[in-house]
């Protein structure tokens, strides 16, 4: 695998061909496959739901990075584990503390890597005691809930302080607003994965796109 991980946003596909838009970013060199779920509640929007998770499974090998924008994460970790994420991320904001390592621990007991999320108004300093038990954290580069926002510049300001806290396998992903000259920005600070939604999907070359990420 490349040295910065990008996770195309499905989110900005065309879903009435979800499955053509899955491979199109495989055969131009998306490491990842990052899905939206919303829920209505946690964010204004609703999106994916564990069943689009498993028809899309069969499309590709690539891994699923699953980003659950939802309450009660808890609840459906295993159902998405089950319908072929490799990669779980819940949000910080929607979990009490004294709950935090336990769901990392039952997310990674399905044999996949855990995320941990935090939006624009979390200070980093509210996750750096849970960084150790995750496999990757994710800085929201944006308010979550749509694709094609700008990027918030302070919020790449997290990534330092979290990248002091990390050992060297963590994976630190921001996602939100993500083009090559905001990517530039984020891996700079420290960040090795990218979250890209419109910016490949509305891209002419998505080739391109993906390899100016880089
Ligand atoms: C926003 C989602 C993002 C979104 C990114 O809540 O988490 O993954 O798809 O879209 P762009 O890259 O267009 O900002
Ligand atoms: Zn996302």
């Amino acid at each position: 695998m490349s040295e910065v991980i990008i996770s195309p946003s499905i989110l900005s596909s065309d879903f009435a061909n979800l499955g053509r838009d899955i491979r199109l970013i495989e055969n131009c060199g998306a490491d990842w496959v990052h899905i939206d779920v919303m829920d209505g509640h946690f964010v204004p929007n609703i999106t994916i739901g564990v069943p689009v998770v498993k028809s899309i499974r069969r499309v590709t090998k690539l891994p699923f990075d699953v980003h659950l924008m939802i309450e009660n994460p808890k609840k459906y970790i295993k159902s998405f584990a089950e319908a072929g994420a490799d990669i779980i991320t819940f949000h910080f904001e929607a979990v009490e503390r004294r709950e935090v390592i336990e769901i990392a621990d039952y997310i990674k007991s399905f044999g996949i890597k855990a995320g941990l999320s935090i939006k624009p108004k979390t200070p980093p300093e509210e996750i750096i005691e849970y960084v150790g038990y995750f496999d990757l954290i994710l800085v929201m580069t944006v308010e979550p809930g749509f694709g094609g926002q700008e990027f918030m510049p302070e919020c790449a300001q997290k990534i330092p302080l979290i990248k002091r806290f990390a050992d060297e396998k963590l994976i630190i992903q921001v996602d939100g607003g993500i083009n090559a000259q905001t990517a530039r920005v984020c891996t700079r600070l420290g960040a090795n994965s990218l979250v890209a939604g419109s910016y490949i999907y509305n891209a002419e070359n998505i080739e391109d796109a993906i390899k100016s990420l880089r």
